[in-house]
Formats: C-alpha cells, sequence, structure tokens
C-alpha cells in the first residue's frame, strides 16, 4: 500500500498500520479540543454566525459587471456570478480530454522505431520530440508564471490553471516516449540547444515571455498592456495555435502508413488541448481589446507574422532536408500558412496573413478526432470524451 506522505519509501515495513493508529489517535484528541472550544465559545457569547455577520458588513456583493480580464477590482476569490461564463465551459470541456501517457499501448512503436522507420523518418521522429520537449516547458512557464497572475476574474484563472497542469501532462508524455524507445535522453533534451535551427522558434518564444515574467508590470500603462496582449497572441495564436497545431503532424504522417501509431495517438490528445489553449486565448486577448478599448499596432501582428513563418520555414527545412513519404517541408509550410489564415480570422482581424494559402494537410483537422481516425487503423478504441462532442476548434 502507498503510504501517502512518503511514496517513495520502501512499502514493506507495515508503517501505514502504525501512522494510522496514530492518525486515529490525534484525531480524537483534536474532536475533544474542538468540543471544549465551542462550549467556551458559547459561554461567551461569540457564535461563529455572529462574526461572519460582522465580516460580511464591510463588503458589498460581487457586480459581475465590475469583472475585468486585467485591471479588474473585483474579489478574485469568488468565482460566480461569472462574467464569462465561456471560461468556465472551456475548463468543463477540458476535463472530458483527460488521459495519461501510461493509457496507450507504445510496444509497436518500439519495433518500427528500432525495424522500420529509415534514417530520415528517425530524423524527423527525435527532431520533432526535441524541439516539443522545451515548448511544452515554456508554454507551462508561460501561462502559469506569466499570464495567469495578471488576470483579475478566477473563472479565467482557474481554466488556466488546467492548462498548467496539461502542459505538464504534456511534457511527461514526451518523456515517457524518449523513455519507452530507449532515445539518448540528454542528446533529445539537449538538441534544441545545439540545433540553431529548433533553437531559433524557442528563442523567439522565450523573448516574448521574458518581457512579460514580472508581477510589477503596470498593465494600466497603455504600451506595456500592448506588448503584453501581442506576447499572448503569440503564443495563443502562433505558438500553440499554429506552431504546435502544425508541429505534430509529421507524425501523423508516419501514423497514416502505419507507423509509430502510439507516439500518434498521445500527440492526438495533447492537440486536443493545443486547440483548446489556443482558442481560449484568442478569446481572452480579444475581451481585453474590447474592455481596455485598445489599438492594436497591425505592424507588430505583420512582423510576428513573418517572423514566425521564416522560423518555421528554418525549422521545417531542417528536420525534413529529405523528404519522407506522404510529408515535405512544403507542405509543412503551406500548412503553416493555412492555419495562420485560420488564427487570424479568430482573432477578427481584417487582413489575411497570407492571402491564398491552400489547405496541403486535408487529414489534419480530422487528427483531432480520436474515435474516426481510430476506427480507421482499427487501434485500440479508447474513447475518453465524457460528455457530449465537443467543438474544438
Ligand atoms: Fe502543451
Ligand atoms: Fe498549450
Amino acid at each position: 500500500m502507498l503510504n501517502w506522505d512518503n511514496p517513495l519509501e520502501n512499502q514493506n515495513n507495515n508503517r501505514d498500520d502504525m501512522e494510522l493508529t496514530v492518525v486515529s489517535q490525534s484525531l480524537k484528541e483534536t474532536s475533544l479540543k474542538n468540543n471544549n472550544e465551542t462550549i467556551t465559545d458559547t459561554h461567551h457569547g461569540e457564535s461563529s454566525a455572529t462574526k461572519l455577520k460582522v465580516v460580511s458588513d464591510k463588503f458589498t456583493p460581487v457586480n459581475p459587471d465590475d469583472k475585468r480580464v486585467v485591471n479588474g477590482q473585483t474579489d478574485i476569490n469568488q468565482l460566480a456570478p461569472f462574467k464569462y461564463p465561456w471560461a468556465w465551459a472551456f475548463f468543463l470541456n477540458a476535463n472530458k480530454n483527460h488521459w495519461t501517457p501510461l493509457d496507450i499501448n507504445m510496444a509497436q512503436d518500439v519495433t518500427d522505431y528500432r525495424h522500420k522507420l529509415t534514417l530520415e523518418e528517425k530524423h524527423v521522429y527525435e527532431n520533432v520530440l526535441s524541439y516539443l520537449t522545451t515548448s511544452d516547458i515554456l508554454a507551462m512557464r508561460n501561462i502559469g508564471l506569466a499570464v495567469m497572475e495578471k488576470m483579475s476574474a478566477p473563472e479565467l484563472q482557474i481554466y488556466q490553471a488546467r492548462q498548467v497542469y496539461e502542459e505538464s501532462l504534456h511534457t511527461w508524455t514526451y518523456q515517457h516516449c524518449i523513455e519507452t524507445l530507449g532515445l539518448n535522453q540528454s542528446e533529445i533534451y539537449n538538441r534544441y540547444r545545439v540545433v540553431p535551427e529548433i533553437n531559433q522558434k524557442i528563442a523567439m518564444a522565450n523573448q516574448r515571455l521574458d518581457s512579460i515574467l514580472r508581477s510589477d508590470i503596470d498593465l494600466k500603462d497603455p504600451d506595456v498592456l500592448h506588448n503584453f496582449v501581442i506576447s499572448y497572441i503569440f503564443f495563443a495564436a502562433i505558438f500553440e495555435g499554429c506552431w504546435f497545431y502544425n508541429g505534430f503532424s509529421p507524425v501523423f504522417a508516419l501514423q497514416r502508413r502505419g507507423l509509430m501509431k502510439g507516439t500518434a495517438e498521445q500527440f492526438q490528445y495533447i492537440m486536443r488541448d493545443e486547440v483548446m489553449h489556443a482558442a481560449f486565448g484568442i478569446r481572452v486577448v480579444k475581451q481585453i481589446i474590447q474592455e481596455e478599448n485598445l489599438k492594436i499596432n497591425k505592424k507588430d501582428i505583420r512582423n510576428m507574422w513573418d517572423e514566425a513563418y521564416e522560423a518555421e520555414k528554418t525549422y521545417a527545412n531542417y528536420i525534413l532536408r529529405d523528404p519522407i513519404l506522404g510529408y515535405s517541408a512544403e507542405m509543412h509550410l503551406g500548412q503553416f500558412q493555412f492555419i495562420a489564415n485560420r488564427r487570424a480570422a479568430q482573432l477578427g482581424l481584417d487582413e489575411e496573413p497570407f492571402p491564398g494559402a491552400e489547405l496541403t494537410l486535408p487529414w489534419l483537422d480530422e487528427q483531432a478526432n480520436l474515435r474516426k481516425e481510430k476506427n480507421f487503423f482499427e487501434t485500440r478504441v479508447t474513447e475518453y470524451q465524457a460528455g457530449g462532442a465537443l467543438n474544438w476548434d
């Protein structure tokens, strides 16, 4: 039996029973003490109900109209009444996509990796994994350390707390793939530090994060707020909405040929999360722009798309320097542009960043639909969604 106070301790010494006895004794003592205190309180005429009344007279009830995404003054510890019921709906939906990497059978992936993948396919697989390992830690730090604390409505923070957990789960997933396949951990994790083509994307994200990773920045200053919003747009619409959304597709291309199906299934669950992270972030940003009457500098947005595309081009040309069967750098970049246009439309921007971009991976959107893909490939049928149909995008 696991000792929850010390889960790593050797479990063969019956300490559980001993500790249970001690706990039940101390519970009895506490209970007796509490009873005495209750009696004493009553004698002094101070019931807890009276105390509550005095405290509550000092405050007025929360009016949801007073809530703000940032710079709000309402009680951050009181969830409802909601001003942003959509944020609560995101939280409920996120809880319908729960899995752990241990639930997915990786046995065939070990054989595929050792005996079936070509050198070019191994190069693609390992570098995709290497990029993702670092990316998800960055995503976790961004939302958990820089963004969440700036929110002044609890329904927003609650979804973001779930998002922090999901980013950690994604990191666990990559680590699980690396361990299961017996890859060299140090080599995979350090690759982004020594391969400039991978490092460029990470460096760009780190720069955005560093500019908002302080609790004392003044979001009442329009320039500071503008930088915060641009950074959130970058993480939601590009980092998660394009780079992540598109980032799993080289492995999905292997899956479509019956290879690395366990890894691909793990990535499908992650992709569902990322689609929601992107949609939530975009929704939050639009709300801030409206509430704060913020004018977004179009040139900054244009530069962001251009930089993101250039970095993606460098990355794609490196991981796909030799195209693999059914997938090429051109397809990857065409899809980036197509998805970037979709994110711009979600943001409500009146210009497409890449006019005329065409869908180059028509099967990619279907990857979010696990049931369909599973039936198609006749893999293990497990549907984790507990509620009704979800609109993932
Ligand atoms: Fe993630
Ligand atoms: Fe994410």
